[in-house]
């Protein structure tokens, strides 16, 4: 007996909530893994499904979607949506859901979690334990730097961005922000805007918050890094391809900027042999930003949400091409 409900490809692994909220509107097909479907397996196993419920790590690019005419929705769990040819979509009528909004404070607290981190030597104190280093309280031992009175420059003044100047404030930074298109700081939130040159010279901090477009690709590379104040800590939240990664490595060699805190790479998951892992002055974690109990789950309910409108005709209500209707 064939089903009638229509057909979902999901990629991922997923809580049994989210899972039989998909069960009860659509004919599902789960790849049931921790980790991601390989190309190939990608492409045969979306073969005429009517919708994709993916995650930042399935490239869904033009070739994929002119190999699947069945398809009406791309539902993906993350905000950003640079693994999939929005362009592409579109010319298809494809809308493409993202889920903005619920994990914007949860990734500006890892932002500030970033910033603390590397400022307060955290990750080297626990280090300096493990290894059998703390003979005494020193007073040369472990010396950071203070937020308070600092300058932290944030790079993309959205949601998340705002997030940050926010909590910055409560640890009475001076705040100095870009943006592409001007916008005066929200109410409450004393932050300047400035050129990037200016932030990249005066930050003591820089924490980056553009999505990644073929405008911000690479727009940290080695000459904006040469103007950083060489006790500056840079922090990437974003996306990895937004900083030119072999320059990072070249230029934390050189102590400018002093520190790098990153929850993004170039190349995800990094590969274990990478320059930047042989490098005392970085702190790495896996792409966590927005992984909290809840904020993961809000995400995979808004996720479920783009699938269900999308297949029932409805615009997305989160869509990241809104222009596709
Ligand atoms: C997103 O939603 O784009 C985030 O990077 C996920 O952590």
């Amino acid at each position: 007996m064939t089903s009638e409900k229509q057909r979902v490809f999901v990629t991922r692994r997923l809580p049994q909530e989210i899972l039989d909220r998909l069960n009860e509107h659509f004919d599902v097909d789960l790849w049931d893994s921790d980790l991601p479907p390989d190309a190939g397996n990608l492409r045969e196993r979306v073969a005429n499904a009517d919708g994709i419920f993916c995650l930042l790590t399935d490239k869904i690019d033009a070739d994929l979607l002119s190999a699947v005419p069945s398809l009406r929705v791309v539902s993906n769990m993350a905000v950003g949506t640079d693994n999939i040819d929005i362009v592409a979509a579109t010319a298809r009528g494809i809308p493409v859901g993202n889920t903005p909004g619920v994990l914007t404070e949860t990734t500006a607290d890892f932002a500030f979690a970033l910033i603390m981190a590397t400022a307060r030597r955290i990750v080297d104190g626990d280090k300096y334990i493990r290894t059998g280093q703390w003979k005494t309280w020193g007073p040369n031992v472990l010396l950071g730097r203070d937020l308070f009175g600092a300058t932290l420059g944030i790079v993309g003044f959205g949601a998340i961005g705002q997030a940050v100047a926010r909590r910055a404030q409560g640890f009475s930074m001076r705040v100095i922000y870009t943006r592409r298109s001007p916008v005066p700081p929200p109410p409450g939130v004393d932050a300047t805007s400035v050129s990037l040159v200016q932030l990249l010279q005066e930050s003591d901090f820089i924490s980056l918050h553009v999505p990644l477009t073929d405008e911000t690709r690479q727009m940290i590379g080695s000459r904006e890094m040469s103007m950083m104040k060489d006790t500056s800590i840079l922090v990437n939240t974003a996306r990895g391809g937004i900083v030119d990664q072999t320059a990072l490595v070249d230029a934390l060699k050189k102590g400018r900027p002093a520190m790098a805190a990153l929850d993004v790479t170039a190349v995800e998951p990094i590969d274990s042999q990478d320059d930047l892992l042989t490098l005392s002055n970085v702190v790495i974690t896996p792409h966590i930003a927005s992984a909290s109990v809840v904020t993961r789950l809000l995400m995979a309910h808004m996720a479920v949400d783009n699938l269900v409108a999308g297949l029932s005709g409805v615009p997305l209500p989160n869509c990241a091409n809104p222009y596709v209707y």
